[in-house]
């Protein structure tokens, strides 16, 4: 049956930046929230974002102060462990810390509170949904519904069923979040789902270029603006993510599939994280952000930008076709994903079909060739049987 707004009660357990967001979006849909963190003063401070956030949309005159008014009244606060008040939720999602043992022991304590017919779901972003899961009485209940940063701005929402989800509760979650004005695709549970895992190369390519000294931050942030059409280049936008978030993802990923090579944290990131260089939030990452800093400026040739965006995007398309081999999403989720979760301006699929499978696959070989690393520059089976079958990906 599918879950409605207006007779529903949604649980959030955990009200960071996450669990407020999330939390907001739900109310926004109609649903009265339970928001619950270990202290008063925690899920305070969750409802203190979201009452900021939906003052910003009245400023911008996205809507009303009574419909803000009203969306938060939605929102009870709750931060007795103790407390019955789960018991009423349709589903539960929790956005706690991205800890393990501290997610699966919420998730059997979760099980003794809510009821029978509750959905469990996990916000995760690098754990595996299966694993969570796997302390439950009942693991077909827990499904991962994975939300992007701001969830109240982020269209994309990552449905991930774990490998003993049932069909029927990844399609309640599915029903649910579409119906909360998501974009959502279906992601198999595997290191980084589609998105964290297939924007790997984005910034793990872009340090490489630079650390080759072929361009600095400046000029490949400005290749992939002016030549690529991203909004953001890759330098400026881990800054923006945060050096350590980024870093810890892509080490997710690496450890995930057993220390790929193609996703080994690089020297340059896990340096800036050590001397604190977070990004904006600490003043500096790639580049300095303090005041009356000199800010570099962009060696603006087009040969060397066409070299720079033409090498980060076969990257990108051969992980895209590599993540479709692999299950881990449809080639349509994936083209969607990439577009609603990061706002890449194409498809990677068809923005490969459109260069031409055989020239991305020609471009990775030759960079194997020219640096003789046969780890990180290898052309996925599924990109190299298509182009000498001359097929293209369809949606
Ligand atoms: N920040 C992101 O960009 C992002 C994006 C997608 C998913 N996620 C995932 O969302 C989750 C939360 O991330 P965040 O950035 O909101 O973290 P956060 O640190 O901002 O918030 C976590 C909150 O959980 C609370 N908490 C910790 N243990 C708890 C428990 N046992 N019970 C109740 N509350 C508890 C903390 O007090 C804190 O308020 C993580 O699993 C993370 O991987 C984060």
């Amino acid at each position: 049956m599918p879950i409605r707004a207006s007779e529903t009660v949604v649980g959030v357990i955990g009200a960071g930046a996450m669990g407020s967001g999330i939390a907001q979006v739900a109310a926004t849909a109609g649903h009265n929230v339970i928001l619950r963190d270990v202290s008063d003063r925690a899920v305070q401070s969750g409802v203190d974002a979201i009452k900021k956030s939906l003052a910003g949309q009245v400023a911008k005159k996205k809507m009303t102060e009574a419909r803000a008014e009203e969306i938060l009244e939605r929102v009870s606060k709750d931060a007795g462990v103790e407390s019955n008040a789960l018991r009423e939720c349709a589903i539960v999602i929790e956005a706690i810390i991205e800890e393990i043992e501290a997610k699966r022991r919420l998730f059997r304590e979760l099980e003794d509170t809510v009821s029978a017919t509750c959905i469990l779901a996990t916000n995760t972003s690098s754990l595996s949904v299966s694993v969570i899961a796997s302390g439950c009485a009942r693991p077909q209940r827990v499904v991962g519904i994975h939300f992007f940063n701001p969830p109240a701005v982020l269209p994309l929402v990552e449905i991930v069923p774990g490998k003993q989800t049932s069909p029927d509760v990844a399609n309640q979650a599915r029903l649910l979040i579409d119906s909360w004005g998501k974009t959502t695709v279906i992601a198999s549970d595997t290191p980084g789902f589609i998105v964290n895992r297939i924007a790997r190369p984005f910034y793990g390519e872009a340090i490489r270029i630079n650390e080759e000294g072929i361009a600095d931050p400046a000029t490949i942030d400005w290749a992939m603006k002016e030549i690529g059409g991203f909004k953001m280049g890759p330098f400026e936008l881990m800054d923006f993510i945060g050096n350590d978030v980024n870093l810890a993802a892509t080490t997710a990923v690496y450890e995930g599939t057993n220390r790929d090579p193609r996703y080994t944290p690089s020297a340059t990131q896990q340096r800036l994280v050590s001397e604190g260089r977070l990004g904006k939030k600490t003043g500096a990452g790639h580049y300095d952000y303090s005041e009356g800093a000199a800010q570099p400026q962009p060696v603006k040739d087009p040969e060397i930008g066409q070299r720079i965006v033409d090498r980060i995007l076969a990257m990108l398309v051969n992980e895209a076709a590599d993540a479709v081999r692999q299950g881990c999403g449809s080639p349509a989720d994936v083209d969607l994903a990439m577009t609603k979760g990061v706002n890449y301006p194409k498809g990677l699929l068809s923005w490969g079909n459109e260069i031409g499978l055989t020239h991305i696959a020609d471009r990775i070989n030759t960079l194997r060739a020219e640096h003789g690393d046969d780890d990180r520059y290898r052309v996925s089976p599924l990109l190299s049987e298509m182009a000498s079958r001359g097929e293209q990906f369809h949606q």
